[in-house]
């Protein structure tokens, strides 16, 4: 199968065959990963720019270990090392940047629609790895891979996303990825974290942690972004730990098989006690396992898919 779009913008714009197509097509690179000689050539000759104007560990990487177990030439960017700190436009940087014609951009960004921006005017296909409080489409995917590859099936599965829902473009795509693959989403923070009118996109919302952990198949928490607060949105780190923080005894409101997911990084003793994070129900590194067979999937499936070779 081929996807509608050359670009990968947001979970907003896939339809819900795209995506089981893209988590499909990831069952068979996650495959590649436990080779011995983990890549296949796939990709050869194209060239990928990861284009990170916002700090990351996980998606950085796994974006990048994906091109090269694919085959693809990667070349890294980011804003210390480069003229943006002159000044110079995001326009005319990547005008620049595809001027060396690359196939692919993968951008992260902290303005909401910077991806989109880009895809307006550069004609390599552009994948969005995080703009500001947006989307951020490829996490989805790879939370919805790690929940299918646990044996969760999406329709009626009862899933909870706990914390700073208001600066969380994690939530976001996935309230849209689940919400369309037939999940029952419930959304929970704290009044000043939790978006007014969030309810539009088809999930519950709440401020009491133990309703919207009840019974849950699925309790996904995340991070208190205080780089992102300029304002006060809550007394203090502690009492923010006291109502939304998950600790065992919270958990065991949830599904006797819950899953435990959090995209990173984790702030341990606020927003999930250590013991959590690291017990039996927690899938937190299964979910940067599978980032990459999921981000190898996407840049595969953009490339046009089968109808380039198959993947093995
Ligand atoms: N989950 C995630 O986006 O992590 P990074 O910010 O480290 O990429």
């Amino acid at each position: 199968m081929k996807l509608r779009s050359p670009h990968l913008l947001g979970i907003e714009f896939l339809e819900p065959e795209e995506i089981t197509a893209i988590l499909d097509a990831a069952e068979t690179f996650a495959e590649i990963s436990t080779r011995e000689i983990k890549k296949v050539p796939t990709l050869r000759g194209k060239t990928v720019v990861n284009f990170f104007v916002e700090p990351s560990t996980r998606t950085r990487s796994s974006f990048e270990l994906a091109e090269k177990r694919l085959s693809a030439d990667s070349l890294n960017f980011s804003t210390s090392t480069s003229s943006l700190v002159k000044g110079e436009t995001l326009l005319d940087t990547a005008r620049n940047l595809e001027a060396m014609a690359p196939d692919f951009i993968v951008i992260r960004h902290s303005e909401p629609g910077a991806p989109h921006f880009l895809a307006r005017h550069c004609r390599s296909s552009v994948i969005n790895a995080g703009d500001g409080a947006h989307e951020h489409p490829t996490q989805a995917l790879l939370d919805a891979f790690t929940m299918r590859r646990r044996g969760r099936r999406f329709p009626g599965l009862r899933v909870a996303i706990v914390g700073d829902i208001l600066h969380s473009r994690v939530a976001r795509s996935n309230v849209l990825l689940l919400t369309r693959m037939g999940a029952d989403v419930t959304v929970c923070g704290p009044p000043t974290l939790l978006p007014r009118g969030i309810e539009r996109l088809g999930c519950r919302a709440t401020h009491r942690m133990e309703e919207a952990i009840e019974g849950a198949d699925v309790v996904m928490m995340l991070r208190v972004q205080l780089e992102r607060m300029r304002a006060g949105f809550f007394p203090t780190l502690r009492e923010y730990a006291r109502l939304f923080g998950l600790d065992g005894a919270r958990l065991r409101l949830a599904a006797p098989d819950a899953l435990v997911m959090h995209p990173g990084p984790i702030n341990r003793g606020v927003e999930i006690m250590g013991d959590v994070a690291d017990g039996a129900a927690s899938v937190i590194l299964e979910q940067v396992t599978n980032g990459v067979a999921v981000r190898m999937a996407v840049l595969y499936l953009l490339a046009g898919g089968a109808e380039r070779e198959t993947a093995a």
